[in-house]
């Protein structure tokens, strides 16, 4: 994997502006979280890297100008409304594959709803082992750890419904669009792929150990 920002330390930087277009010093942030200067500048550093804009005023501290557009945590999780998908988020800039970071994380015990998502992928995973090619700006790239304690058997319905809700959500975020789920788990616009699904299940005979929805849209 490579840079992680699900920095908590970043969250509570960014919740000291009030709004954007407000102005904080970094006295004031450093003095109200128990950082020392050196580490509040370091956190503004790594926020600008995430594309906030944050312009160093000297002396009068720090102006956020604008939000960032990318999955960021600081961004995504103050908005959920779900009880464990995406509690855990791991943004990452750039990396191979990410179900293959979220297997590695299953692997080492991540709790259900952990989500992984990269802004490109170098080694994208379709179906059958095809490539996924996944540049930067071409598209949201993102993998969800699932736990469910059905029987193995029952799983294989697991990336029709994952196909649903995807399609659902689409269909919520783009008001007069409409998503048709193609048979097994393929989303179609007007008759064109905008949406592939790849599941990928660990299991025993009768339990499984995790599953990892993979979704390139
Ligand atoms: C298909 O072949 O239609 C399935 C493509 C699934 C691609 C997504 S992108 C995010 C996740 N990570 C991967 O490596 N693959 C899935």
């Amino acid at each position: 994997m490579s840079e992680d920002f699900s920095s908590a330390a970043a969250a509570r930087v960014l919740a000291c502006f009030p709004s954007v277009g407000a102005t904080v010093s970094g006295e004031h942030v450093a003095r109200r979280l128990g950082l020392s200067r050196t580490a509040v500048w370091k956190q503004m550093r790594a926020l600008r890297a995430r594309g906030y804009k944050i312009e160093s005023l000297g002396r009068q501290g720090y102006r956020l100008a604008a939000v960032t557009t990318a999955p960021v945590p600081t961004e995504v999780q103050p908005r959920l409304r779900t009880r464990t998908l995406g509690r855990e988020l791991h943004y990452l800039t750039v990396t191979s594959s990410t179900n293959r970071d979220l297997t590695r994380l299953a692997e080492a015990g991540a709790p259900e709803g952990t989500v992984v998502v990269a802004e490109c992928q170098q080694a994208g995973r379709g179906r059958m082992t095809r490539g996924w090619f996944s540049p930067p700006g071409g598209g949201l790239y993102f993998s969800v750890l699932l736990r469910p304690e059905i029987e193995p058997a029952r799983a294989t319905s697991l990336p029709l419904i994952v196909g649903l809700a995807v399609a659902r959500t689409v269909e919520r975020c783009v008001p007069g669009l409409r998503a048709e789920v193609k048979w097994p788990n393929d989303i179609l616009v007007e008759g064109r792929k905008i949406c592939g699904i790849l599941c990928e299940l660990q299991a025993e005979s009768d339990r499984i150990h995790h599953i990892v929805a993979g979704i390139g849209i």
